[in-house]
């Protein structure tokens, strides 16, 4: 099951090692989160996942309108299909709702990136991940501090299973590829020095003031260097209601590009700046150096042996981040299972029942 567009990067590894297990037929419910092409058909053209065997088309909506919608309509169909298992991805809002709805009819959850913690409790992603957690019946974890996570929590220790970080598998696979690419020269970036810029969470977007400055902020960035910024529907949705785009300045703004294009820009950036999850794991496997516009991250080993660095959302604080944030590329730190295997692994867990300690 996924729903989201870093839901999909998630899933592809793991699909094509269910693909090479004979006799395992692997289903791919879609539950339609995401529906723009540029966030969810590109992703499974470029990430050659199969086209999704169902799609629930739940699209947007407010979160308990989502997650509602997304119960409804899977119940009926796990009930039908009987799964020996339903895998869910990350920390969406179709991650927390699949599994509510498959326990209860007696399905079994596995939860891949298991054990991520903010502490946040004003994050969406953070009840989502809480809820599936403790619901799942077997959690893969991405990083050992998640399994601390997991363990302080009371969650047993047969329940966890250390497979490594499946994002890192895509990312290993698409690398040349996105190499080839080049898309910063489409853009006319200059590669090493611009600024790759992706802002999406509700903190950051849905405060009229907030989003104010860091367009201000932006905009003296790129008096100094280039910014590119792909612009997630959620942003520009609100850019253009508080009519903010004009504060931008000369920011380059584009739509949001597709996996392949997006590696290759995060590979090229001089600097990332940005809100998301899954691309402060991008930059520090990759030794770009990364700001991170939050007051904490679920994801501490890119800050401990990684390039990423927290950022207050003010005008001042990137500006002056930005000035010194530049760095010589640091060589990928060697991090424990993000070696391009764990889609194996998942699948050796399920299929084999091995453990992963
Ligand atoms: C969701 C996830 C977030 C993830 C992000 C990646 C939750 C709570 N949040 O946030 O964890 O980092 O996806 O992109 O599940 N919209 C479109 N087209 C689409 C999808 C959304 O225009 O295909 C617009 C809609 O106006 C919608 C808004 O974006 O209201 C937000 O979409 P939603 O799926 O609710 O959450 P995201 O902000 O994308």
């Amino acid at each position: 099951m996924v729903g989201a567009r870093p839901n999909f990067v998630k899933l592809a590894p793991v699909a094509r090692a269910l693909a090479a297990r004979p006799g395992v037929e692997h289903l791919i419910i879609h539950t339609g989160q995401h529906y723009d092409p540029l966030l969810s058909d590109r992703f499974f053209e470029e990430l050659e996942i199969p086209t999704p065997d169902f799609n629930l088309e739940v699209g947007s909506g407010t979160h308990a309108v989502q997650t509602a919608a997304v119960l409804e309509r899977i119940e009926p169909l796990c009930q039908r299909l009987r799964p020996d298992w339903l895998l869910v991805y990350g920390d969406v809002n179709s991650t927390v709702a699949a599994t509510l709805a498959a326990v209860k009819i007696g399905v079994r959850v596995a939860h891949i990136e298991a054990g991520l913690r903010s502490g946040d409790r004003t994050m969406p992603e953070e009840h989502n991940r809480v809820v599936t957690d403790h619901l799942a019946d077997l959690l893969f974890a991405p990083s050992r501090d998640a399994i601390g996570n997991l363990e302080r929590e009371g969650i047993k220790q047969e329940r966890i299973a250390f497979v490594g970080n499946v994002m890192i598998d895509t990312l290993v696979r698409a690398l040349p590829a996105a190499r080839s690419l080049e898309t910063h020269q489409e853009l006319d970036l200059r590669a090493g020095s611009f600024v790759l810029v992706t802002l999406h969470r509700p903190s950051n977007v849905d405060d009229p003031a907030i989003l104010g400055e860091l367009c201000d902020a932006l905009a003296e960035v790129q008096r100094r260097r280039q910014v590119v910024f792909p612009v997630h529907p959620r942003s520009r949705e609100q850019l253009k209601q508080w009519d903010l785009t004009r504060r931008l300045g000369g920011v380059c703004l584009i739509d949001p590009v597709p996996y392949l294009a997006m590696l290759s820009l995060i590979d090229s950036a001089g600097l990332v700046i940005t809100d998301s999850g899954g691309v402060q794991e991008e930059t520090t496997f990759l030794g770009v150096p990364c700001l991170t516009v939050r007051p904490n991250t679920e994801r501490p080993i890119t800050l401990t042996h990684g390039t990423n660095r927290l950022l207050r959302p003010t005008r001042e604080a990137l500006v002056a981040a930005c000035q010194n944030g530049f760095s010589r590329r640091t060589p990928p730190p060697a991090l424990e299972r993000w070696d391009g295997r764990t889609g194996e692994r998942i699948v050796q867990a399920l299929c084999d029942g091995a453990q992963f300690d």
